[in-house]
């Protein structure tokens, strides 16, 4: 586990986006797995900007989201297609065959469910997957007590994640309490894992996810059976790790390796 602190959340996002971007001179038609929410935001107008300089070319891009609401149409403003649509897949010019979602509309859902796991593997699995955490550990809907070997399936939300993204709806509108995600055993088959986080709110999870026991109360915290796996985070998100000062002193020295050009 590799553990970075940053000064900002701007040092942060640009050093995964330039990870991403790495990955895809390297594989054009890399399978990238997404997040929502706010954490994300600020790769995907890095990959935008990539994009409209022309640096790197999208068109093979191949993406997988990690959630859904059930009960949303596509179009619906809070639908995650939606959002990523407007922020990552129409600047980008990706065509839809590019993108999997978890399904949420239709009969047969559970199968449903099944038949996107296999999509996955055909697609040859993910390699980088990004995240951002819940305030309560969750990864993607995983919320505490889902199974650390979970796969994809729909996950009734808590209380705590409706009331986190409450915000996003009016007053009077029914807030999706449902929703399908990958599994924390999905998750964990990924290549590669990114994890951001930002703000002091997330301080909690942070240091379960880090330095805490390996529990699924704390979602986060199955992480740390990853053998690839990097958080990214501002100084208020690190502010309750007990080992901060270490994890400073590996990347001090990690970044003199690399001017040397010995890494
Ligand atoms: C939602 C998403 C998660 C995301 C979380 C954090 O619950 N399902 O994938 O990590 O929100 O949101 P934010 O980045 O806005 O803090």
């Amino acid at each position: 586990m590799r553990v970075i602190i940053c000064k900002d959340r701007e040092t942060a996002t640009a050093l995964v986006a330039q990870e991403i971007l790495i990955e895809m001179t390297q594989k054009p038609d890399m399978l990238l797995g997404l997040a929502t929410g706010s954490t994300p935001l600020g790769v995907y107008k890095k990959l935008v900007q990539a994009h409209r300089e022309g640096t790197v070319n999208f068109s093979r891009l191949r993406t997988c989201n990690l959630d859904e609401y059930v009960g949303l149409s596509a179009d619906h403003p809070q639908s995650y297609r939606h959002f990523m649509r407007q922020n990552l897949f129409d600047p980008l010019g990706l065509p839809p065959e590019n993108s999997l979602f978890p399904p949420t509309e239709g009969p047969g859902l559970e199968a449903q469910c099944e038949t996107f796991e296999d999509k996955l593997q055909e697609m040859g699995g993910i390699d980088i997957q990004l995240l951002g955490v819940g305030s309560n550990g969750h990864i993607g809907f995983n919320e505490p007590t889902s199974s650390l070997v979970s796969r994809t399936r729909l996950k009734t939300l808590t209380e705590k994640t409706l009331a986190d993204n409450a915000r996003f709806y009016a007053q009077n509108e029914k807030q999706p309490d449902l929703a399908s995600t990958m599994g924390i055993g999905t998750i964990l088959s990924a290549r590669c894992i990114i994890v951001q986080a930002f703000g002091a709110h997330k301080a909690k999870a942070v240091h379960a996810a880090i330095e805490g026991p390996v529990m699924s109360l704390w979602p986060v915290s199955s992480l740390q059976m990853h053998p690839k796996v990097v958080f990214y985070m501002d100084e208020s998100a690190a502010e309750l790790l007990n080992m901060r000062a270490y994890y400073r002193q590996v990347r001090e020295n990690e970044e003199d390796i690399q001017k040397r050009g010995s890494l």
